[in-house]
């Protein structure tokens, strides 16, 4: 169908065949033609000025919504949610230090730590949205296949909501931060034997068939909330746009809802050139590097492979709408090997700022990117870290304790007896 009458504020539009559905169809997919659904919004009626004003004044107006950092954007998210769930969320900082810079060979290398958001990841700002959604609709249950970060924001935001959450993960390869935060908040967790690429097939069919409501990145109000990762870094850069945004890229969600935010902040005149935005994916597991490659003539499915097991993922969901993003942003897609996440990783963390091993794929990106001379030098670069450091301890033991030869970097723990001389031992050893 299509809306002949006034448009409402908001509506769904399938990317492949254009149908149009209301805002509160629960459909996972076009019904049509089983395309990836988008949410389009009527422009706001206000000037640039009005809307920028709108965005600040609210900040730090708590407790509530309109404190969260995707709320204040509402007029972008969902103009029409009145009653949302919110932590709140987002209000993340961008970082700047010096050891990376160096490391980098990028000067003014810039983080935006979605670390900081209450789960200790990104997803908390598409998941506001989707669980919002969820309660609007009448949602009986809610649903995800994740790599971790997905089911840990989703088990949070379900328990705020009440509604029951089910969580399908790759049986071994979850990071023990985030199974650990899916059970403590009281998802009903499935081991499932398989990648997330299975998981994802299976909660699809059960979305379908048991009338759950689905909250992977397919659902387009999860790109709606994902999109103030860009709005609000552009605020903090006083809406002067950098050169480069780069970004660690599994299933693609996050490549495409960059790729939103940039078009409308153009089209409703808030910045008046977009940054190119560079996809950073583990060498292991990026089929959509290997279609970069190609230009885009095909699509490709893999067998993936990484220590970045939040990105381990070998079919991208949204890969078409990931391409409209790198083609209309004049951006890039490249691989990293697993070397190159980890030393980025070490430096991350080794300058006190943290991150789990696939927001290291960014850093890792920029510094290949600079290196190659695709990024100039003299170029404002932002990379996304998208997870906190403590989302993946055992991968940090592993490398800091239990890795034999111990790899550059490394920092070994010392065991001691309780006595003053070893203390002064080791101190002198580490000076
Ligand atoms: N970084 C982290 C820390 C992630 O958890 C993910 C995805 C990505 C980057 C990639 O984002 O999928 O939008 O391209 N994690 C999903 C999950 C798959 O289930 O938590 P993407």
């Amino acid at each position: 169908m299509k809306f002949e009458t006034e448009r409402p504020s908001s509506w769904q539009a399938c990317v492949a065949c254009g149908n149009e559905l209301t805002e509160n169809d629960p459909s996972a997919r076009c019904p049509r033609c089983g395309g990836l659904l988008e949410i389009a919004h009527r422009a706001p009626g206000l000037s640039r000025t009005e809307m920028l004003l709108r965005f600040t004044d609210r900040r730090g107006r708590g407790p509530g919504a309109a404190a969260s950092g995707v709320w204040r954007f509402r007029e972008f998210v969902l103009p029409s949610a009145v009653e949302v769930v919110s932590h709140p969320e987002g209000n993340t900082p961008l970082l700047h230090r010096e050891a990376l810079d160096r490391w980098s060979g990028i000067g003014g290398l810039l983080l935006k730590h979605e670390g900081h958001n209450p789960t200790g990841s990104f997803k908390d700002r598409g998941m506001t949205v989707g669980v919002t959604q969820a309660v609007r609709i009448g949602a009986r249950a809610v649903a995800c296949a994740s790599t971790g970060n997905t089911s840990a924001s989703l088990a949070a935001y379900a328990a705020q909501a009440g509604i029951p959450a089910l969580v399908l993960v790759p049986a071994g390869n979850v990071a023990s931060g985030k199974l650990a935060q899916s059970l403590a908040y009281g998802a009903r967790t499935l081991l499932v034997r398989g990648g997330f690429d299975d998981c994802l097939r299976l909660v699809q069919e059960a979305s379908d068939r048991l009338g759950v409501y689905l909250l992977n990145s397919i659902n387009p109000f999860r790109i709606e909330g994902q999109k103030t990762i860009v709005l609000e870094m552009l605020e903090q850069l006083g809406w002067e746009p950098p050169d480069w945004i780069v970004l660690p890229a599994g299933n693609l969600g996050n490549t495409a809802a960059f790729g939103k935010a940039l078009r409308e902040a153009l089209a409703w005149r808030l910045i008046d050139r977009v940054p190119r935005i560079a996809a950073v994916q583990a060498a292991g597991a990026a089929p959509f590097a290997r279609s970069f490659a190609e230009g885009f003539a095909r699509r490709h499915r893999v067998e993936p492979e990484t220590v970045a097991s939040a990105i381990r993922i070998g079919d991208p969901a949204s890969h078409d709408r990931a391409v409209r993003t790198i083609r209309e942003t004049n951006g890039v897609v490249l691989a990293v090997t697993d070397e190159q996440i980890l030393e980025a990783k070490a430096a991350v963390d080794a300058s006190g700022v943290g991150c789990e091993p696939a927001s290291a794929a960014s850093v890792a990106g920029a510094r290949e990117l600079s290196r190659r001379g695709t990024i100039a030098p003299g170029a404002r670069v932002v990379a996304v870290l998208t997870g906190h450091v403590l989302k993946d301890p055992g991968m940090l033991l592993d490398y800091h304790v239990e890795r034999d030869p111990p790899p550059p970097g490394a920092n070994r723990p010392v065991e001691i007896r309780a006595d003053l001389r070893e203390v002064e031992r080791a101190l002198k050893s580490s000076e």
